[in-house]
């Protein structure tokens, strides 16, 4: 029997005279196919899961179930901001889109996601106090982000000390184991890419005057294992800095 002819010599059955196309070689490339084609798929379905992930913001379709852009952009600093409204009632909130942005002069930063409380207050007095969270303080700090009313005194709501600033009216925590007193230099919106203004109010304050627990000082530095700043990570995270480790910055030299 030719390849590619029918094997079935069954009476009544003619058989099937020899495919041209089929060749001892391509039945060989065939029978490999079947084998190889699962295992392309696997290699492919390999690679395809250990691709770097890319997505445009501006449709989102990052495919998580979460939103991973604040997780990614961590761990950042928490901004305990203190204000007083026209009123007199004390306001304290947490920021983590919260930073310093120069250091002469010391600026920091913070973004409200629209017009809250803090922000009502800030463009009023014109000034505010960043409190720095520890972690002994980090379910206060958790405590004092409800979001109540404008009357509503968040100090006295999460049990901790209302201190008038040395040089602005704004309260800071008195438990905590820094706070920057700052006057505002500039209140905006961000511009967008398209032209439009972004939904956050960036407030930028100089700090004018700095309060510190001597317990936190040791060697004229402040020590950050005992001062443990928490930060905030994605989701509902928070690390402090138990941990530490120190590196010296290169220095470029022309001989080498
Ligand atoms: C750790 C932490 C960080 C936060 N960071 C921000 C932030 O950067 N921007 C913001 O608009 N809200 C942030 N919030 C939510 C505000 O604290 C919350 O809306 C608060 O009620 C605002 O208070 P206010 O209206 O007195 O300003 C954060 C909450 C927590 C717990």
């Amino acid at each position: 029997m030719q390849f590619g002819q029918s094997p079935t010599g069954v009476a009544g059955c003619q058989p099937v005279p020899p495919d041209p196309t089929v060749t001892e070689h391509s039945c060989y490339l065939r029978s490999v196919g079947i084998c190889v084609d699962p295992l392309w798929f696997l290699l492919t379905g390999y690679w395809w899961g250990k691709r770097r992930m890319f997505y445009e913001t501006q449709t989102n379709a990052h495919g998580l179930a979460h939103d991973p852009f604040k997780a990614l952009v961590s761990p950042r600093p928490i901004g305990w901001i203190g204000s007083l409204a026209a009123d007199g009632t004390p306001n304290l909130a947490p920021y983590s889109f919260f930073n310093a942005i120069s250091d002469s002069p010391k600026m920091v930063m913070f973004a409200s996601d629209g017009r809250k409380d803090s922000v009502t207050n800030i463009e009023a007095s014109m000034e505010f106090t960043a409190s720095l969270v520890s972690r002994a303080l980090a379910e206060k700090m958790n405590a004092s982000s409800v979001s109540a009313p404008p009357h509503v005194d968040e100090f006295e709501f999460a049990g901790l000390t209302a201190r008038a600033g040395e040089l602005v009216a704004a309260p800071y925590v008195g438990e905590a184991f820094a706070a920057l007193e700052c006057k505002v230099v500039d209140i905006c919106r961000p511009k967008t890419l398209s032209g439009g203004e972004a939904e956050y109010i960036l407030v930028i304050g100089q700090v004018v005057g700095i309060h510190i627990d001597p317990a936190i000082i040791s060697g004229g530095r402040i020590d950050m294992a005992k001062a443990a700043p928490v930060a905030r990570l994605g989701y509902r995270d928070y690390a402090d800095a138990a941990q530490t480790f120190e590196m010296t910055r290169p220095s470029w030299n022309e001989d080498v």
